[in-house]
């Protein structure tokens, strides 16, 4: 099938194609996501076909409005509605208690809680009510690639094999929102992203649990997308911790005579001559950008070279840095360059 691009101004022709039962793929702040009606269970089957997606990882459900989650889900706890007021429309999914049978298996891998979402971007919210339904929509990526941040990303997994998408240029945060389970007596953070631990904290007055559990063949996951390969370029990426520990690894790099590429701030690239055999791709100059151009960086060494090992830079592991090394931790598979 012709994958069609739609303009923001268009949304009308892409909530047709949803409301039909076809998939088109939505920008959000985070990253761009793979859309169908999260009430036709037909074509919330395709959303797995397109993208490779184990059956049992449920899926987000995006809503324009709280009262669509009141009709689905059973009645919220009282931090959920504080957290609404506070981040919503915004980077933070929740999961809540379903009434019995309220979304399909297919939407909540079986399980009685579904994730709710209410994304950051106007051209999306309008889709959504001009599709007149909720919309999953998992990173609309081929499964176990980095998530999409531009249309292109998209077009790059999925032409072909998606009805349209809607393309609002790059995306703002760059990693996929933060999940926060609260359906259980503690609130626990299953995800990290840009809506941090202590900001929730700060808003519901109780602490969260955040311990990355590390999830073992027999473990029932929490978070079922956590149990899969996540992130991973085709190219190895090993992460350099420190800013000093860089002059070694460009050392290291000159030395493997094959070309590298190198993921870093300004600050580092200025101050560290790149060996002749290394490719830069520039984080900008903090954590925020860093973050923002984490999963572009490594799909253009992917796409668009021939780049087989990546050196990319760490960040300290607190607020938004925690979401953007969870990412780079999996992207790597835990490698780091040591000195
Ligand atoms: O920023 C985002 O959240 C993006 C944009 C498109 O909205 N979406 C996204 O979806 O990242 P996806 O499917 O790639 O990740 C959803 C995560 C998975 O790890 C999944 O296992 C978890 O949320 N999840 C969904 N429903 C759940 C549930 N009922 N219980 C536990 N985990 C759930
Ligand atoms: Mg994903």
């Amino acid at each position: 099938m012709e994958t069609k691009v739609f303009k923001p101004s268009e949304v009308g022709a892409a909530a047709q194609l949803i409301a039909a039962g076809q998939l088109v793929a939505f920008p959000t702040e985070t990253v761009y996501g793979l859309g169908a009606d999260a009430t036709n269970v037909t074509a919330v089957k395709q959303v797995y076909l397109a993208k490779g997606r184990p059956s049992d990882n449920p899926l987000i459900v995006h809503v324009a409005d709280l009262a669509t989650v009141e009709r689905f889900a059973q009645p919220l706890p009282e931090a959920a509605k504080k957290l609404v007021k506070a981040f919503w429309p915004g980077p933070l999914t929740m999961i809540f208690k379903l009434k019995p049978g309220a979304l399909a298996p297919e939407v909540t891998g079986g399980l009685n809680t579904a994730a709710f979402r209410n994304p950051d971007n106007a051209a999306t919210l309008n889709l959504i009510r001009e599709a007149h339904t909720p919309i999953v929509g998992p990173s609309a990526n081929t499964s176990g690639k980095p998530s999409p941040t531009t249309a292109q990303h998209v077009l790059h997994d999925l032409d072909g094999k998606i009805a349209g998408i809607l393309d609002d240029g790059a995306t703002k945060v760059g990693v996929e929102s933060t999940v926060l389970d609260l359906s259980t007596t503690t609130p626990a953070i299953l995800r990290p992203g840009a809506i941090t631990a202590e900001a929730i904290e700060r808003v519901i007055g109780m602490p969260v649990e955040t311990e990355q559990h590390h999830v073992g063949a027999k473990e029932v996951p929490k978070a079922p997308g956590m149990k899969y390969k996540h992130y991973a370029p085709d190219a190895q990426v090993y992460i350099v911790d420190r800013t000093e520990d860089w002059p070694a690894a460009l050392k290291w790099a000159a030395q493997q005579k094959v070309p590298m590429g190198v993921m870093a701030t300004n600050a580092i690239l200025t101050n560290n001559p790149l060996p002749t055999n290394c490719e830069q791709f520039s984080l900008g100059t903090d954590i925020q950008s860093a973050t923002q151009e984490l999963f572009a960086g490594l799909r253009h060494f992917d796409t668009e070279t021939n780049i087989k090992d990546i050196l990319c830079q760490a960040f300290d592991n607190n607020g938004l840095g925690a979401a953007y090394m969870n990412r780079l931790n999996k992207s790597a598979g835990q490698t780091h360059f040591s000195v």
